[in-house]
């Protein structure tokens, strides 16, 4: 079994809570008070998807006073951010004139909420890294946070996986999520800013979950049929990777490797009869048979070469301090379906 690079390298506990500041922080100096009286946090969310659209939302309900820009790749995506309320730049790592990152330049916190891509690894990193060394080693930047996978473990044969167990990542994303890990960290490590890995599983919340999947009738990807056949399956309410990752803005010098799950790595269908049975409760008589592809025994009798694991939470817990709002897919299913409006009128 492959070890993990990133981990061999950055002990990341030992490294990063005694991280070096960068030199305007070592003082009493720091821009970001310098620029008015008051303290402005800048959050400059690369990615304003499913999770960087609610950790926003979130953020500018604090009040400790957030300024929080984000990127999206479309015009009319950014177009529809600024009807919900959003300050949205466009940024697609593709495009080789990156001027939105000069916005950059006095972020305070920097969130990274885009996926890499199999084969070039990090877009962001691999495309635009000088532009974000010149903009963000001038101070200012205090957190930086990538939101990575627990995909990256890899086939772990049923065992449970803390954040130091040794991985053993076969397929292209993983390797490309690791190597993003690892240029994050880097990139931490030469600004000296403190950086978070948050290894996520699956997410799910209002709007994206298998209520939402039953409710509109959507068939099962192929990378989901395959994920049926699961014992096991990471998960994590919406509100509580925010949660984390507030927890970790809260201690300045947090800094580390965290899987972020929820307490209860129950398979799929278990949590769709349930998610059925939320629903039928609630508006009884409503859903329709969804029929079943023809393809989907097939699909899902195939080897399962991601293997199995159960992701344990225990360090977010007991570092972050995190008390999990929805620990198992149960209250998280139940406070969606609460929340609904009725969705067959
Ligand atoms: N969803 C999950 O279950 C899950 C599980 C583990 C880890 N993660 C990871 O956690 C992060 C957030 O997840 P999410 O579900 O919120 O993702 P998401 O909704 O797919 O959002 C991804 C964001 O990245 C942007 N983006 C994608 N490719 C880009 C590129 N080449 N250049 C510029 N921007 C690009 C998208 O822009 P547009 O909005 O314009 O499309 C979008 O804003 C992602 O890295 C994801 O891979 C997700």
């Amino acid at each position: 079994m492959e070890t993990c690079d990133v981990l061999d390298r950055y002990p990341i506990r030992s490294v990063f809570r005694k991280t070096r500041k960068p030199a305007l922080f070592s003082s009493s100096f720091s821009p970001a008070l310098c620029r008015s009286e008051t303290r402005v946090n800048k959050m400059f969310i690369l990615g304003l998807g499913y999770f960087g659209k609610y950790f926003a939302s979130q953020l500018k309900t604090r009040h400790d006073g957030w300024e929080v820009l984000g990127t999206c790749k479309s015009a009319s995506k950014k177009e529809k951010l600024e009807e919900m309320g959003f300050n949205p730049i466009l940024f697609n790592s593709n495009d080789p004139e990156s001027r939105s990152l000069n916005s950059l330049q006095d972020v305070t916190h920097l969130l990274i909420s885009i996926p890499p891509i199999p084969g070039l690894g990090d877009p962001v990193l691999c495309l635009h890294q000088d532009l974000l060394r010149s903009k963000l080693g001038n101070g200012y930047l205090q957190w930086l946070c990538y939101l990575s996978s627990t995909s990256v473990y890899g086939d772990c044969g049923g065992a449970l996986v803390d954040e130091d167990y040794p991985i053993n990542a076969m397929r292209e994303p993983a390797k490309a999520r690791l190597a993003a890990e690892k240029g994050w960290l880097d990139l931490g490590h030469d600004l000296g800013v403190p950086v978070n890995i948050f290894r996520l599983g699956g997410i799910y919340g209002p709007g994206r979950s298998a209520v939402d999947t039953i409710i509109k009738q959507e068939s099962l990807s192929n990378d989901q049929k395959m994920r049926e056949s699961r014992h096991y399956t990471a998960r994590i309410h919406v509100a509580d990777i925010c949660q984390a990752l507030m927890a970790s803005i809260d201690i300045p010098s947090s800094g580390g490797i965290y899987n972020v799950v929820d307490d209860d790595p129950a398979p799929r269908a278990e949590v769709f009869a349930f998610a059925r049975a939320l629903i039928e409760k609630r508006w009884p008589g409503q859903i329709k048979e969804s029929p079943t592809p023809d393809n989907v025994d097939s699909i899902i009798r195939k080897k399962n070469t991601r293997g199995e694991k159960r992701v344990s939470n225990n360090r977010v817990k007991k570092e972050l301090g995190v008390t999990l709002l929805h620990p198992t897919y149960h209250s998280g299913l139940q406070s969606i379906v609460e929340s609904m409006e009725n969705p067959f009128q």
